[in-house]
C-alpha cells in the first residue's frame, strides 16, 4: 500500500542511485509541487541541487520575497532572479491565451537557461510535474489542439541537454501534499492553493501591462487574505481573481465612473480535472466586493463566477 513514508524512502534511494554525484538544477515556482520535488531531491543529494526561483512579474502580491525566504529557511540552495521586465517586454501586445503562454514559457526557458549555464557541469533538470499534468498535456480538446500547453511539461530545447528527473510524476495533488507534510515543509507552502505557471497573465484577459498586474495583485490579495481571515481558505481548492477586458458604468458621489470589472473564482476539486464552484457565504462575498471597490483604484464592479468544470475551465484563459 502507498504511504508517504515508503514513497519518500524509495524515491530518495532511487534519486541517489540515479543522480550519483551529478549536479541538478531545478526551477521553483512557489507552488506545492516544485517545492516538494526539490525537497525530495535535496534530501537525496543535498547541495548538488541548485534551485532557481524566477520572478516573472506575474506572481501574487509579495509572493516572490515571501517564498524565497521560506526556501532559504528550508535549507534549499536557491537563486532568486528578478526577470519581471523581460516577461513584460515579451508579453507586450499579446492577447491570445496560448500566445501568452508560449511567450512566458519561452522567456522562462531563456532566463532559466542563463542561470543553468552558470552552474559548472550540471547534468540533470529537476521538475515538479505531477500525474494530472502528464495526462492533461497529452489529452485533446477538439481534433488537434491540446487543452492548454502546460509549459512545465516536456518540450525542452536541445541546447539544455539535461536529463529530466521528475520524482512526483505518478502522484496526485493530495498525495504530493501528504509527502510534503511528511517532509515537514512549512504549511504556508503545503496548504497553498495551486497557481498556474503563467500566473496572473492568464487571469488578465487581453493584453498584459504592469499596471493591470498591479491592479489584479491588489484585488487578489484582498480576496485571498479575506478567505484566510474568514477560515475559508482551506475549504477551497483554488481561488483567485480575474481582470476582465471590459469597463462598466458606476457612480461615486456625484460622479459617473467608467472602470474595470473583476471576477472572483473559488473552486473545489481533487486534482483540477473537474471542479465545482464553491458556495461562498453571501456576507463574505459582499464584504470582499466592498473592500475591493473601496480600496482598489480603477475597479468599480465585482462579480462571482458560478461555473463548474466541465463545461467551464477553472481559469478563464
Ligand atoms: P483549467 O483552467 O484547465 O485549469 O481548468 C486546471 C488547473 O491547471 C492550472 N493551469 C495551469 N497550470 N500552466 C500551469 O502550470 C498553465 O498554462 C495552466 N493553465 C491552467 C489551473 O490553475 C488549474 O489549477
Amino acid at each position: 500500500d502507498w504511504t508517504s513514508d515508503t514513497f519518500i524512502d524509495s524515491t530518495v534511494a532511487d534519486l541517489k542511485e540515479k543522480i550519483g554525484s551529478d549536479k541538478v538544477v531545478m526551477g521553483l515556482s512557489g507552488g506545492v509541487d516544485s517545492s516538494v520535488a526539490a525537497t525530495l531531491i535535496h534530501k537525496a543529494i543535498g547541495d548538488q541541487l541548485t534551485c532557481v526561483f524566477v520572478d516573472n512579474g506575474l506572481l501574487r502580491k509579495n509572493e516572490f520575497e515571501e517564498v524565497l525566504d521560506s526556501y532559504k529557511h528550508m535549507g534549499l540552495n536557491v537563486i532568486g532572479v528578478d526577470a519581471k521586465q523581460r516577461f513584460y517586454d515579451a508579453l507586450a501586445g499579446l492577447t491570445d491565451p496560448e500566445a501568452k503562454r508560449k511567450a512566458i514559457g519561452r522567456v522562462f526557458i531563456e532566463v532559466f537557461d542563463d542561470e543553468a549555464h552558470k552552474i559548472e557541469g550540471v547534468k540533470w533538470l529537476g521538475q515538479g510535474t505531477i500525474y494530472p499534468d502528464v495526462i492533461e498535456s497529452v489529452s485533446v480538446k477538439g481534433p488537434s489542439a491540446t487543452i492548454k500547453s502546460h509549459h512545465n511539461v516536456g518540450g525542452l530545447p536541445d541546447f539544455m541537454k539535461l536529463s529530466v528527473v521528475e520524482p512526483l510524476n505518478t502522484l496526485f495533488k493530495d498525495e504530493v501534499r501528504e509527502v510534503g507534510r511528511a517532509l515537514e515543509i512549512p504549511e504556508s507552502i503545503i496548504g497553498r492553493h495551486p497557481f498556474p505557471g503563467p500566473g496572473l497573465a492568464i487571469r488578465i484577459l487581453g493584453d498584459i501591462t504592469e499596471d493591470k498586474v498591479k491592479t489584479l495583485q491588489e484585488v487578489d490579495h484582498i480576496f485571498i487574505q479575506g478567505l484566510k481571515n474568514h477560515g475559508l481558505y482551506d475549504q477551497v481548492w483554488q481561488a483567485g481573481a480575474i481582470l476582465l477586458p471590459i469597463q462598466s458604468v458606476g457612480v461615486m458621489g456625484d460622479e459617473r465612473t467608467y472602470e474595470r470589472v473583476v471576477a472572483l473564482r473559488a473552486v473545489g476539486s481533487v486534482d483540477g480535472m473537474t471542479a465545482d464552484w464553491i458556495h461562498l457565504p453571501y456576507e463574505f462575498l459582499g464584504k470582499m466586493s466592498n473592500e475591493i471597490i473601496n480600496r482598489v483604484k480603477g475597479v468599480n464592479r465585482v462579480v462571482y463566477d458560478i461555473s463548474s468544470k466541465p463545461p467551464a475551465t477553472i481559469e478563464w484563459e
